[in-house]
């Protein structure tokens, strides 16, 4: 544990490993209470908008576009500590050490904490960014539901977040001069010198180039239920069997076309043990740098099962702004190395808006994200917080 997410620590810790904080669930409102209390210590003054993304602003009177910084603070089931929170945590951090030292800003500096960023209880990903920029319609959204059937809608509802209010804010955009998001390395990428990731590269931050185009899509498949012990092999139509035959296809034509393709959801209808299934689903996550590809893989996978994929989002190959990110390595200095993502990030939805938006990474010595085993040291994640206050030092001149 880094004392940096010390006051986290205990929120969401799932029995499986590692944390579930879901959006609108109980973890959830326990953190988005924390950013409250947390900005409140600051000297930010916090609001909610109306797709939920959280708020502390420094000097939101004066003149200009704001400088905003952060991240999301709700996780994957048992993911790790660092995905998102650390973000949100090293945003505070480089205010109150640009307050301590008496620096006061000349135009609005906010932390943002954006609402259901992994899309982990609703399926669709970035949801709070995504709302507040257009990019997905809120009855659409609002429909969305989880495992057990709860609306977005209804969840927002629960807890005292009135629906109504989501929606595109070309206002609230229309603030944010630029947006730089720091976040814990995923994946040891490659970088032009060949090295892997920071810890081949040597260096306990990087800046970010791009995000790899990425889509998620849903294959239903459909069976005659029936009982287990008394139908005869040859005559079930047995949408399980489909279904694994569908999880093969998805590696064999990731591995074809050189790009990344994973099912790690599926579900089986009714879910008995003793019955044939009704229907069988299974969610495909597909990314690479071509997005031609990703889409052929698409292709490939329902050509060879029979069926059409349902499309429940797509986010195109996202460039960062190459003005904000060289003004991230000046602010850092010396050689800083530019790693493309393969993971989706809120900045990435920003930038897609138009917003000059640039991301910091902070050296994850394995790599591995998602999962438990997500891990920073703590002097790695120092300087990721001393990076960003030199960045919004060096952006409010
Ligand atoms: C977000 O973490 C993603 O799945 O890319
Ligand atoms: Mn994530
Ligand atoms: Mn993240």
């Amino acid at each position: 544990m880094n004392t940096l997410l010390s006051e986290l620590s205990d929120v969401g810790r799932d029995p499986a490993g590692g944390f579930t904080r879901l959006a609108w669930t109980s973890a959830d409102l326990e953190l988005r209470d924390w950013f409250v209390a947390r900005a409140g210590r600051a000297g930010l003054d916090v609001e909610t908008d109306g797709n939920g993304n959280l708020w502390a602003w420094w000097g939101a009177e004066l003149p200009g576009t704001a400088v905003v910084v952060g991240s999301h603070l709700d996780s994957v089931r048992s993911g790790g500590e660092w995905d998102g929170p650390l973000g949100v945590v090293s945003a505070f951090a480089a205010l109150e050490s640009l307050r301590a030292s008496g620096w006061t800003p000349t135009r609005p500096v906010a932390v943002v904490a954006f609402c259901d960023e992994e899309g982990g209880r609703f399926g669709l990903a970035c949801l709070g960014s995504r709302l507040l920029s257009g990019a997905v319609e809120p009855q659409r959204a609002l429909t969305l539901s989880d495992d057990s059937g709860t609306t977005l809608a209804e969840a927002m509802s629960a807890a005292g977040h009135d629906p109504r209010r989501t929606g595109a804010d070309p206002a609230r955009l229309a603030r944010i001069g630029e947006f730089v998001e720091l976040h814990i390395e995923q994946g040891r990428m490659p970088l032009p010198n060949g090295a892997h990731g920071l810890a081949g590269a040597g260096h306990p931050v990087g800046v970010a180039r791009e995000i790899w185009p990425h889509g998620r899509w849903r294959i239903d498949l459909q069976g005659v239920p029936d009982h287990a012990g008394t139908t005869a092999l040859a005559d079930r139509a047995d949408p399980v069997l489909a279904m694994a035959g569908g999880i093969v296809e998805v590696r064999r034509a990731a591995e074809q076309l050189g790009i990344l393709a994973t099912v790690g959801r599926v579900r089986v209808l009714p879910g008995a043990v003793n019955a044939i299934a009704s229907s069988a689903s299974l969610w495909i996550d597909a990314r690479g740098e071509d997005p031609g590809r990703v889409r052929e893989l698409v292709a490939l996978v329902e050509g060879r099962l029979g069926v059409v994929a349902d499309p429940e989002s797509w986010t195109d190959t996202t460039r960062f702004d190459t003005a904000l990110t060289a003004d991230l390595v000046a602010a850092i200095g010396g050689e800083v190395p530019e790693l493309p993502s393969g993971a989706g990030h809120d900045a990435g939805v920003l930038s897609l808006a138009g917003i000059p938006t640039a991301m910091l990474f902070v050296r994850n010595p394995t790599g591995v994200s998602h999962s438990p085993e997500e891990h920073a040291e703590e002097s790695d994640a120092a300087a990721g917080v001393a990076a960003l206050t030199a960045v919004v030092r060096r952006m409010v001149r």
